[in-house]
Formats: C-alpha cells, structure tokens, sequence
C-alpha cells in the first residue's frame, strides 16, 4: 500500500468518525423523542450538513418515525473577524489558524444540490447571514431537538446559542455537538469551551456530558434552563 493511499485512509476515517458522532445525535433525538427540528451552525463542505440529512431519512424509515426538518446557518463568506475577547488572544486565532474569511466553503447554490440528494427539498433550509443577524429572528415556537455547533469562534458559539437560550428554543433533552471543543490546545479559556461555560452560568443549564466523538468534538444533553420551554 502506497504512503499516500495510507495518508487518505486516516483522513477518511477521522471524517467518518466525525460524521458518525453526529449520526448518534441524530438517532438519539429521534429515539428518545426530543421536541424540535436539528439546527448546523457552520456548513463550509456541505460534508457535516450531508451526513446529518442522511441520518434523518434513515432513522425515519427505520422506526417509523415522524419528520424532523434541518436548518443550515452559515455566512457563505467564511469566519468573521476574531475580534472579540477571548478569540483576540486564543492560540488558533494568534496562530493565525482562525481569520476573517477563513473556512469559507461552497455556495448556497452548491449547498442546495448537495443537500437535495441527501433530503427532499421542503424539509431543509438554508439560511444565509451572520448569526447575529439570522437567529435573534426566529419565531418564538421554533424548537431545535439537536444542534451542530460547528463556527469555531468564542464569538460566534454566543451569537447563534445565545438568541436561542434567551428565547427558549432548546428543548428539553435537546443534543448540542460541538465540533471544536478540543481546539485551542483544549483550553477552557477559549472558543466553545469558554462559550459554553459562559452560557451555562447565565442560563442557569442542567445538562450531561456526552463525551467526545472524533479528536475534536464533544456532546452534551441539555435538561433545564432559565426559559427551557416544559
Ligand atoms: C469549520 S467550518 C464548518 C465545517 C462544516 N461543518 C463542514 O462539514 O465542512 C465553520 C463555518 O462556520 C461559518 N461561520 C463561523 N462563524 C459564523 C458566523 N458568526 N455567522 C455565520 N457563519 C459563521 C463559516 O462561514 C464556516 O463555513
């Protein structure tokens, strides 16, 4: 076997793995018959929005169960400015890892033909924007049974978890992943870490620790918060 067939081997299999932790959530809210639709927050590839819109359809047919719909945040321009404390100081921004414009990915257009082959086109939805600007409008009966946590940023974890704890659009027993719970040399001080923490004091969050899927994510269910719709 060829050093490169090798090298793609490992790259494939961290993928999957990524992808795979995020199947689990899905099977589970359905499973454990969570309230709500699934919420991505970062589609960049389309590879992650993919493999959840898959796992929807198999664990419909599989069980029986009824439908949930998928909603794909993303700017479609990349990263905003790392320009909040504290991504200002953190090592993958200092690094130079996480700049404005970085991670940009496919298009909306794109994203669309993508996610047609993995769900029929009613039952997903792109949203184009900065979370700042998308997610304080939801209307106040949306319910999210899981959420892919997937910008990177300290800054952007609390632009788009922020609206919706405030208006209590996790349900009870809703999965949240976070795919860059280990960047940042795993410091609680920066990104999703210090988000979640942070999030976790001012809305008072019950919740269990999951445990960690691929090198870098980690899932928690949360079970209570100030404004937790019963
Ligand atoms: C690491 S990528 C996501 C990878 C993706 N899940 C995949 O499978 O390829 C991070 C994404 O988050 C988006 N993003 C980060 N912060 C954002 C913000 N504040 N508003 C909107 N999109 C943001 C970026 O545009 C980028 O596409």
């Amino acid at each position: 076997m060829s050093i490169d067939q090798s090298v793609s081997d490992v790259q494939s299999l961290m993928q999957r793995k990524r992808v795979e932790g995020l199947m689990e959530a899905v099977y589970y809210c359905y499973g454990s018959a969570v309230v709500g639709d699934i919420a991505e927050f970062g589609t960049m590839t389309g590879a992650t929005a993919y493999g959840i819109g898959v796992a929807m359809l198999a664990v419909e047919r599989q069980y029986g169960l009824p439908a949930k719909n998928l909603d794909l945040y993303d700017s479609f321009v990349g990263l905003p400015e790392p320009d909040r404390t504290p991504d200002t100081g953190s090592p993958h921004v200092t690094l130079g890892h996480w700049a404005a414009g970085g991670c940009q990915g496919i298009s909306v257009t794109e994203l669309d033909a993508m996610m047609r082959e993995a769900l029929p086109e009613d039952r997903y939805r792109i949203v184009e924007g900065w979370y700042s600007d998308t997610v304080p409008s939801l209307p106040g009966d949306k319910r999210y049974a899981m959420l892919h946590v997937d910008c990177d940023l300290y800054g952007s974890t609390m632009d788009c978890m922020v609206p919706l704890f405030e208006k209590g659009l996790i349900s009870r027993g809703c999965a949240v992943c976070f795919d860059d719970w280990m960047c940042n040399q795993a410091d609680p001080a920066f990104g999703e870490r210090k988000a979640f923490a942070e999030l976790a004091e001012r809305f008072d969050i019950r919740c269990s620790d999951w445990g960690a899927y691929t090198w870098s994510g980690a899932r928690f269910i949360i079970h209570d918060y100030n404004g937790c719709p019963k």
